[in-house]
């Protein structure tokens, strides 16, 4: 994902780890691939009608909250029904290559519980909040669509802040408590196929909490009613707090953020292999200075910028 355009630096993080990871099966970067992923992304937009409504909100008629627009707009993120900018065009084919693999195609099956996608780093500050909310936001603009975003950063939840909303009862709450059942913790709102489950309040033994076998349960009852909600994790750096490494093993499809020119090779794979509970691992490459394809979005011919 881009900053800015080019001047162009060769050598770039995304360029060395390309050949250095790709020996490791399961994983793959999203910008790497950039052809096949823009292949992908066409095929999936001729999949997609785009006039077909939005699917009612299945289950949830109650009030909804209202997200702050300013604050997404200072904050970088992407405004629903707003401009078409770098980071939305982006994001739109960053989900399409994870909605393959939650939903499966005509030539591959889906990914089990690919509908479960956390999103992690190595170390802190590398933009895991900043992709998990771009990427929700993304996610429930789709027709087909809703998303639950996660915050499964325990320690430092940021993700109501980060929405301008209020704390709340979240996901820990309902992993400790077993009287709590988890839907009540969910925060509807006024973004058009978007949830939040808080994090909640925080234990001295969250990692147990998640290692339980009543996790797979609550995580169960996320989806068992809605079959078209894709749940994302925000999580803790896997190499500064331990939920990281159990959390993948709940999910489907892990996305690693790699910070451009700041994550070292050791971090990566020191991580990768703390998330190896989770087949399905793929690297997004954020904060770059330039695009190896020369590939830059947002400002073309009929978007207006
Ligand atoms: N591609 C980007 N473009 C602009 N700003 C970004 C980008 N990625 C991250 N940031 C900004 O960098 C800061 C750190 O990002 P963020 O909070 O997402 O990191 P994090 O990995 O979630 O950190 P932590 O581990 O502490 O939770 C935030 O202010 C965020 O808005
Ligand atoms: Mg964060």
């Amino acid at each position: 994902m881009n900053k800015y355009s080019p001047p162009k630096k060769p050598g770039s993080l995304l360029e060395r780890a390309g050949e250095i990871y790709d020996y490791i099966p399961a994983v793959r970067t999203v910008e790497h691939r950039s052809d096949a992923t823009e292949a992908l992304a066409l095929e999936a937009s001729r999949q997609n009608v785009s006039t077909v409504p939005r699917r009612p909100m299945a289950t949830y008629d109650g009030p909804r909250v209202i997200v702050d627009r300013e604050k997404l707009t200072e904050a970088g993120f992407i405004v629903p029904d707003g401009p078409v900018t770098a980071i939305s065009e982006e994001f739109r084919i960053i989900k399409r290559q994870l909605l393959l693999a939650a939903k499966g195609s005509q030539k591959c099956e889906p990914v089990p519980h690919g509908e479960r996608i956390l999103i992690c780093s190595a170390h802190p500050n590398e933009g895991k909040t900043f992709c998990a909310l771009n990427l929700a936001l993304s996610i429930a603009a789709e027709k087909d669509n809703e998303v639950l975003l996660v915050d499964a950063d325990f320690a430092k939840p940021s993700i109501l802040s980060s929405l301008g909303l209020e704390g709340n009862k979240g996901l820990m709450d309902a992993l400790a408590d077993p009287h709590l059942p988890v839907e009540n913790c969910i925060i509807h709102t006024d973004i058009p196929g978007l949830a939040i489950l808080p994090a909640g309040d925080q234990t001295n033994a969250d990692t147990e909490y998640l290692a339980s076998s009543r996790t797979e349960q609550v995580l169960n009852r996320l989806t068992q009613n809605n079959p078209n909600r894709i749940v994302i994790f925000d999580s803790p750096p896997a190499l500064s707090a331990s939920p990281a490494s159990v959390l993948a093993t709940h999910v489907g499809q892990v996305l690693m953020v790699v910070k451009a020119d700041e994550t070292t090779e050791t971090a990566l794979r020191d991580a990768l292999s703390l998330l190896g509970g989770c087949e399905h691992i793929q690297l997004l490459l954020n904060g770059t200075k330039f695009s190896p394809t020369g590939r830059r979005f947002g400002s073309y011919y009929g978007y207006g910028e």
